[in-house]
C-alpha cells in the first residue's frame, strides 16, 4: 500500500440513471435474464467443481482430469498457489482451429483484417488460419524452441501477431508479446528476463501516416539483451513493408534487412517438411508471460497456464459478449501487445468460433470516423473499445458516427480504465443508437478475463458500474485494516475465491506475487483498485489504491517514470503523480529537483521527455507542460515523499485541502510547488 490511504470518489453517479438490457437481446440470449444469471452464479460458487466441468466439458481434453479448482490464497498456511484440472492434458491451439474445423466450420471466416491505410484488407478462415500457424509452430521447432521455451513477439496487428501466439501454444512454448509501441530498452528487459529463445518481428509498419521503423528498435534491443549475457538464438523477421500500403504523407527510411536476416516466408519454406507437432501439454503448464507496470518500477511477468486460462476465456468471452458465432461479426480494438488483445481478440473468439476483425491502425486515421466506417464495413455486431478512445471521439461532430450504418450493432464494451458516465452515454444514445448493450467490463492482466461485467441480455446496467460480479468470481470490500465490509460500502476491492483464468505467479519471482496480491489482506487476492458497492450489490471501481496510475487505459508505474528521469545527468530527484486529463483519464505529471542547475528550459524538458520515451516507450512520456521544477520535494521528517501533497498540486485545485502538513520538514515548499504548477517564476 502506498503512503495514501485509498480514497474513494462519491460524485459521478446517479440513482435514476439504469437501463434495462435490450429486449431484442433478452430474447436469443446465452444468458436470457437476471435470475438466470443468479442460478449460475450461485451454482460456480456452490460447487465450482461442477460448474467448471461443465463448461471445459464443451472444449477438448486429450487426456481428462476429475480435478477442480485448488488452491491456497494464506501464506500463513503454507505456499500460496492455484491449480485447475490439475492433471488433464490439452492444447489450446488445437482448441481455437482444429476442433473448430473438426466441427465443420474450416471455411468461416477466423479474421477479418483491416490494414492502417482504407482499402488495404483481406479475410482468412479457420483453415488458412490453420495453415498458417502449422507452418509458423515448424519454423519455431525448426529453431529449437521446445516446450516451455519463451519465444517474445514484437509486431504491429498483423495477422502474424496471433499466428505467432497460436503457433507458440501449439508447440507448448510460451509466448511474450511486447508491444510494439514499447521501446527497445523495454523490449530487452523483457527478453532478458524470460530469457526469451527466439524474437519474432517486422521490418517497420504505419500507425496512420507516422512510419514506424520497428527494425531499428528491435535489433537494438537483441544487442542490449547480448550485453547483458541473453543471447537470442533466432530473429525471425516479417517483412511487412513489402506489402503495406504507403499512407499519403508519410515519410519512410531505409529499413533493407541485412543479407543474412531469416525471414518470416524463407523460414517457413525451409520448415515446410518437418511434422506438425501438437503438444498436449498439462493444465498448469505456462501459456503466456504478459507484462504489466508493478508500483516497485520493474514490470511484473504475468503468468497465465493453459486449461484455466482457456475455459474462463471461452466462458467470460461468451457471457460477456453473448456470443452468437453463425451471425456475430466482433471487433476487439485492442492491440494483442494487452491482455485485451490476448482474451477477447485471439483466444477468447476464436475458442467461440465467431469470426472477428482485426484492425492495424488508429481511430483517428485517415478520418475521425473510421470506427464506425469499418463497423459499416464489416456489419460489426459487438464492439469492444476503450473510454479513451469513446472520449476522444466525443470531441468530434457527431455526423462523423451517424454518417455510417450501424445498425448491426448490438453490443458495445469498455474495458481498461473507469467509463465516466457521460461517455457511457453518448456510446449508448449516439454510437448505440439506444439500442445496444453497453458493457464496462472490469479486469485486470493478473485475472485473465472480466471479472466484473453486465451480461447484454440479462443485467440492468448504470453508467459508470461495471455491475455483477462474473460467474464463479466472488469479490468483497474490505477496509485498510482488512476487515470485511458488508452491504453498500466503499472499501479496497479484493476477491476472496479463485476463478480459472487468475494469474498463478510473477514470472521467475513466486515471492512478488506472493507480496504484491496475498499480502495487503491475507487469505485474499487483493485487486489494488478501490471500489464502491451499492444498494444493488453493483460494483463501481474508483481507481487504483497505489502508486500506478492509468492513462489511456494502460497502467503505468511511477516509480518507472520517476527512474527514467532520474536516469538524465542533471536529474537529482524526481516524483511522479497521476494528474487527471479529459481524454486519457490520467497522465504522468513530474517534479524534478536539477542539481546546480535552475532553469528548467525547453531543451532539458526535450531530453526529459526523450528519455522516458526511450527507457519506456511513447505511452509513458509526459507533456512538456507536465514537467515542474522544483528546488525541492515536500518530505517527511522520516525521509518519505509525500506524493498526497504532490497529487493535490498536479490536479491544480488550489482550493483542495492539503491534509495534515505537520509532518513535513520545510512547509514553505508547497507555496513554491504552487508557484511552479502556474507557472508563476
Ligand atoms: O485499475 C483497474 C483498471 O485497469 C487495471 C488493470 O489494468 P491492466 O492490467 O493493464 O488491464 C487492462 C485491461 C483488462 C485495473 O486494476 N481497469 C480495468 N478495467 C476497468 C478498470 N477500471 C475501471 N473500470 C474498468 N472497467
Amino acid at each position: 500500500m502506498s503512503d495514501s490511504t485509498v480514497k474513494f470518489n462519491l460524485n459521478g453517479h446517479d440513482h435514476d440513471d439504469v437501463f434495462e438490457a435490450p429486449l431484442s437481446l433478452a430474447a436469443h440470449a446465452n444468458i436470457p435474464s437476471i435470475s438466470t444469471y443468479h442460478d449460475l452464479y450461485e451454482e460456480s460458487i456452490k460447487n465450482p467443481k461442477i460448474f467448471w466441468s461443465k463448461v471445459a466439458a464443451h472444449l477438448h481434453f486429450e487426456t481428462p482430469s476429475e480435478n477442480g479448482l485448488e488452491w491456497n490464497f494464506d501464506k500463513r498456511k503454507g505456499e500460496v498457489f492455484v491449480n485447475f484440472m490439475r492433471g488433464a492434458r490439452t492444447n489450446l491451439s488445437y482448441n481455437c482451429l482444429d476442433r473448430i474445423i473438426q466441427k465443420g466450420h474450416g471455411q468461416k471466416i477466423a479474421y477479418k483484417w483491416e490494414g492502417n491505410c482504407e482499402h488495404d484488407d483481406f479475410e482468412i478462415t479457420y483453415q488458412e488460419l490453420h495453415e498458417k500457424v502449422v507452418a509458423f509452430a515448424k519454423v519455431l521447432r525448426s529453431r529449437g524452441v521446445r516446450k516451455g521455451d519463451v519465444v517474445a513477439i514484437y509486431m504491429p496487428m498483423i495477422i502474424e501477431l496471433p499466428v505467432a501466439m497460436l503457433a507458440c501454444s501449439r508447440i507448448g512454448a510460451i509466448h511474450s508479446v511486447i508491444f510494439a509501441g514499447f521501446s527497445s530498452d523495454s523490449l530487452a528487459k523483457r527478453i532478458v528476463v524470460a530469457g526469451c529463445k527466439v524474437l519474432v518481428t517486422v521490418d517497420g509498419f504505419f500507425r496512420g501516416n507516422k512510419f514506424i521503423a520497428l527494425k531499428g528498435l528491435a535489433e537494438e534491443a537483441v544487442r542490449l539483451a547480448g550485453v547483458d549475457g541473453h543471447p537470442i538464438d533466432a530473429v525471425v523477421w516479417l517483412e511487412h513493408l513489402k506489402r503495406a500500403k504507403v499512407p499519403a504523407g508519410a515519410k519512410v527510411s531505409d529499413v533493407t534487412l541485412d543479407a543474412g536476416a531469416l525471414t518470416w516466408d524463407a523460414a517457413v519454406k525451409e520448415a515446410a517438411s518437418l511434422e506438425d507437432v501438437i503438444e498436449w501439454v498439462e493444465s498448469e503448464d505456462p501459456l503466456f508471460i504478459l507484462y504489466t507496470s508493478g508500483s516497485t518500477g520493474t514490470p511484473k511477468g504475468i503468468v497465465h497456464t493453459t486449461s484455466g486460462y482457456m475455459v474462463y476465456a471461452y466462458e467470460t468471452m461468451r457471457n460477456s459478449f453473448d456470443v452468437h458465432a453463425e451471425t456475430d461479426v466482433y471487433w476487439c480494438m485492442a492491440d494483442c501487445g494487452w491482455i485485451t488483445g490476448h482474451t477477447y481478440g485471439v483466444y477468447g473468439p476464436l475458442l467461440n468460433g465467431v469470426t472477428s476483425v482485426i484492425f492495424e491502425g488508429v481511430p483517428s486515421y485517415p478520418q475521425s470516423n473510421r470506427i464506425w466506417a469499418i463497423v459499416e464495413k464489416y456489419g460489426v455486431t459487438k464492439l469492444y473499445t476503450s473510454p479513451t478512445a469513446v472520449r476522444s471521439l466525443m470531441a468530434f461532430s457527431t455526423d462523423l458516427v451517424t454518417q455510417h450504418d450501424r445498425s448491426t450493432l448490438q453490443v458495445i464494451g469498455t474495458v481498461g480504465e473507469p467509463i465516466n458516465p457521460a461517455a457511457w452515454k453518448w456510446l449508448y444514445n449516439v454510437a448505440g443508437d439506444g439500442k445496444c448493450a453497453i458493457i464496462d467490463t472490469y479486469w485486470q492482466t493478473e485475472t485473465g478475463g472480466h471479472i466484473i461485467a453486465p451480461l447484454p441480455g440479462a443485467t440492468a446496467t448504470k453508467p459508470g458500474s461495471a455491475t455483477l460480479p462474473c460467474v464463479g468470481v466472488v469479490p468483497q470490500l474490505v477496509d485498510n485494516d482488512g476487515a470485511v465490509l458488508e452491504g453498500p460500502n466503499e472499501g479496497n476491492l479484493v476477491l476472496a475465491q479463485p476463478w480459472p483464468g487468475m494469474m498463478r505467479t510473477v514470472w521467475g519471482d513466486h515471492t512478488r506475487y506472493v507480496n504484491t496480491y496475498f499480502s495487503s489482506f491475507p487469505g485474499l487476492y487483493s485487486t489494488g483498485d478501490g471500489a464502491r458497492r451499492d444498494e444493488d450489490g453493483y460494483y463501481w471501481i474508483t481507481g487504483r489504491s497505489d502508486d500506478l496510475m492509468n492513462v489511456s487505459g494502460h497502467l503505468l508505474s511511477t516509480a518507472e517514470i520517476e527512474s527514467a528521469l532520474t536516469a538524465h545527468e542533471l536529474v537529482v530527484e524526481a516524483a511522479v503523480v497521476a494528474a487527471p486529463h479529459d481524454i486519457k483519464g490520467q497522465t504522468p505529471y513530474c517534479f524534478v529537483t536539477l542539481g546546480k542547475q535552475t532553469q528548467l528550459d525547453n531543451k532539458i524538458i526535450a531530453e526529459l521527455q526523450q528519455i522516458v520515451r526511450t527507457k519506456i516507450g511513447a505511452i509513458a512520456m509526459p507533456a512538456a507542460t507536465d514537467i515542474q521544477l522544483t528546488p525541492t520535494l515536500p518530505k517527511t521528517r522520516s525521509g518519505k515523499i509525500t506524493r498526497r501533497i504532490l497529487r493535490k498540486i498536479a490536479e491544480g485545485d488550489q482550493g483542495a485541502h492539503l491534509g495534515d502538513l505537520s509532518t513535513l520538514v520545510d512547509e514553505s515548499v508547497i507555496k513554491t510547488l504552487w508557484a511552479g504548477r502556474f507557472r508563476l517564476y
